[in-house]
């Protein structure tokens, strides 16, 4: 019987007592393949000596110095070494425990910014529907997850959502991936515009989306339009790394494959590889600049903010990554992977769509690869049918006959309000989408006469609130409490 309340309240967990290389040894004796590095984080395998004696010395050395009083050389090191690697305008660390953390002194420096430099009206965030940003009530609100946010509504800020860079959904028949990344990318344009002149303090956005989108990289060009219109408005463009950065994709800062660099950049999970509790934001010189000639002071804090063994345990973990050539590793292996992936479930019924970089890879599961897929809430007009699209054996989009008409289910699904969402898993384990992908997918497996089982419904209904009590049913719960990641 545990003390712990643990993320599921009906499940034994198993004791992990053990950790090395790609393995996890629970008190039992039995082995388990982490072949996520639990959610994205261990990228350099457990147990790595050279990690361990780092932090058992620095651990012995200097526990904890409060960063009120003190600077330590462990976070001096990985400030000096991430600035170096960054490109400029990115000038200064700030660390932090957690992604989550860094998400929210992201959102909390970009406000402190523009009340310095003389703009406080600037108090709107722009963020992406099917996204994730961390669960603390700001970094919550900065993102597009509807289970995850579903209990705390009420509580959550407003943040306007646009649509993601989602090609394989919202990318339409008669579009080039670049033509259609620029349609999506002038969502922002549209949303700045709507909400008036020097009204948003900044736009968040994953570099390639993970955990609510599975692994999904931006299509050509979106990513400069998006720096393009955040310059034009003199808004902050904050690209969240806490999962896609460190190295996943291939290059330190997924931002590098993309040609342009954020003002605002957070990181995490890898960059500490869960030798530490640790997260960073890094922020341009202009930013830095503003706050030291104006009130000289980050408005934001914690108590364990640059914890000496955190920062001792990321240093390590970045001079392994740089020492032991692993950015070329992820490449070279990420390509294997991708050719795997391609092999084995290429022509799978129930996978749409294979995406990724570098060891960042997920699968889209669907009812029907040969279904087109459900128009997600994408930009621009939405038709119920609209000229078809299907997929070629290796995911590409192919026209589908004019005329050709969507499944039932799909059109039931998506007029009683659901969103087109995937149920992706892969290299950062299963995470649950949206409702409609799981209509078809379960409810047709299931053998449902609508194609919606209990659960599904049961998660539909509990999303409105009754009598002014919001009941959420238990799926929704395990989404956003212990599959948070
Ligand atoms: C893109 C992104 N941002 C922020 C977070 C939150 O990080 P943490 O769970 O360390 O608070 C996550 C976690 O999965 C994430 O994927």
């Amino acid at each position: 019987m545990s003390a712990i309340f643990h993320r599921t309240t009906a499940h034994a967990y198993p004791l992990a007592v053990r950790g090395e290389g790609a393995y996890l040894f629970d008190a039992a004796g039995r082995r388990y393949l982490d072949a996520s590095g639990g959610a994205a984080v261990s990228c350099l395998g457990h147990g790595d000596q050279e990690v361990v004696a780092a932090v058992a010395a620095q651990a012995a050395q200097l526990a904890y110095a409060h960063t009120s009083f003190f600077s330590s050389a462990p976070a001096e090191a990985l400030a000096e070494l991430l600035v170096a690697q960054a490109p400029p305008p990115l000038a200064r660390a700030i660390f932090v425990s957690s992604g989550s953390e860094a998400v929210e002194a992201a959102i909390k420096l970009a406000r402190q910014f523009h009340v310095e430099r003389g703009e406080p009206a600037r108090t709107l965030l722009i963020a992406r529907r099917q996204s994730y940003a961390g669960n603390t009530l700001g970094a919550l609100a900065a993102g597009g997850n509807p289970a995850r946010r579903a209990l705390y509504g009420p509580l959550l800020m407003d943040v306007a959502l646009i649509a993601p860079c989602y090609a394989y959904r919202e990318q339409r028949p008669d579009e080039t991936p670049a033509a259609y990344g620029l349609r999506a990318a002038d969502e922002l344009e549209a949303a700045i515009q709507a909400a008036g002149p020097g009204r948003v303090m900044a736009f968040v956005a994953e570099t390639v989306a993970g955990a609510t989108l599975g692994c999904a990289p931006p299509t050509p060009g979106y990513l400069r339009r998006v720096r393009e219109i955040c310059d034009r408005h003199g808004v902050l463009l904050i690209l969240d790394e806490v999962m896609c950065g460190m190295g996943r994709t291939g290059s330190l800062w997924a931002f590098e494959q993309e040609g342009v660099t954020p003002d605002i950049v957070t990181i995490a999970k890898g960059l500490g590889a869960g030798y530490g509790p640790i997260g960073a934001l890094l922020c341009s010189q202009q930013i830095y600049a503003t706050i030291a000639a104006g009130t000289g002071a980050l408005a934001h804090g914690h108590t364990y903010m640059g914890h000496p063994v955190a920062c001792a345990a990321a240093l390590a973990v970045q001079h392994a990554i740089q020492e032991r050539g692993l950015l070329a590793r992820v490449r070279a292996l990420g390509a294997g992977l991708e050719a795997r992936l391609r092999d084995a479930f290429g022509d799978h019924p129930h996978v749409g769509d294979i995406r990724g970089r570098g060891l960042f890879w997920a699968l889209e599961l669907v009812a029907d690869r040969a279904e087109r897929p459900a128009q997600g809430p994408g930009p621009g007009p939405r038709p119920d049918l609209l000229p078809d699209g299907r997929h070629d054996r290796r995911g590409a989009r192919r026209p589908r006959a004019a005329g050709a008409a969507l499944h039932p289910r799909r059109i039931a699904a998506r007029r009683a309000g659901g969103e087109a969402a995937p149920r992706a898993w892969g290299g950062v384990g299963r995470e649950r989408g949206g409702v409609a992908g799981q209509l078809t997918a379960k409810g047709a497996k299931a053998g449902q006469p609508d194609g919606i089982n209990r659960e599904e419904r049961e998660e539909r209904e509990g999303r409105t609130a009754e009598g002014g009590v919001l009941r959420l049913p238990r799926s929704a719960w395990l989404d956003s409490a212990a599959r948070s990641s």
